[in-house]
């Protein structure tokens, strides 16, 4: 297997969403809006962990392809909840990709305590030989959420994902105070932006 010459097309997609996901940012910018994008990261899926994943779900590399979705990967951190709502709303509306799968475990958290939008797409990708379609997965999430999947993620990683059940049940409970915070922060959302409109206008008066 050429891995470097398999995955080409997948750094093509990383690299293609963040440009435009950014774009979509700097627009926001221009017209002196809330930007409902906080940042943005992607990676492309380091080949031991596509192995791992095809171990995992009892398959092999011919169907490497369909049956892992995320071998391209681009994470929209928001503010707020409800950004992660407009953001939803802006990709369903686009039409250089389209939607396969949404799985929204914010309304149903994961037993782990996970919270994010996930959206599976199909984007046309321009190689030399063509046009070929690869699958890519977006997660979109507020900054609370992507904090506690950071540090469960890091805690999954030490206990090769063992966590012990004192800990787990710990980060259950911090999955719960985060979203409370989210919760608390929707409250203030508009104080907040308010306060930011008036630093960004002050600073770019200087
Ligand atoms: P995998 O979980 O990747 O095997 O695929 P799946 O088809 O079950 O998809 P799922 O939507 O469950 O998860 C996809 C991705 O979401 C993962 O690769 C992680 O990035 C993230 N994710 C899902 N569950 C958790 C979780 O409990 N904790 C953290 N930190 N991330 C999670
Ligand atoms: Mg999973």
């Amino acid at each position: 297997m050429n891995w470097e010459a398999f995955l080409a097309p997948y750094v093509q997609v990383v690299e293609e969403l963040k440009v435009k996901l950014k774009g979509m940012r700097a627009q926001f910018e221009f017209e002196s809006r809330h930007s409902p994008i906080e940042f943005i990261t992607g990676r492309v899926k380091p080949v031991p962990s596509i192995l791992e994943k095809l171990h995992r779900k009892e398959t092999d590399l011919p169907r490497v392809e369909d049956e892992i979705q995320d071998i391209a990967g681009v994470r929209v951190v928001c503010q707020f909840v409800d950004d992660i709502y407009t953001i939803i709303d802006m990709l369903r509306s686009r039409n250089d990709f389209s939607i396969i799968e949404e799985k929204d475990y914010i309304s149903s958290k994961k037993d782990s305590g996970y919270r994010s939008y996930h959206m599976i797409i199909r984007y046309p990708v321009e190689t030399i030989h063509g046009e070929k379609m690869v699958m890519a997965e977006i997660q979109i999430r507020t900054l609370a959420m992507n904090f506690w999947a950071t540090n469960e993620h890091s805690l999954n990683y030490k206990y090769d994902g063992q966590i012990p059940a004192e800990i787990k049940a710990r980060l259950q409970g911090a999955a719960e105070a985060a979203f409370k915070l989210d919760e608390e922060m929707a409250k203030i959302k508009d104080e907040v932006q308010e306060a930011q409109r008036i630093f960004h206008k002050n600073k770019s008066s200087r």
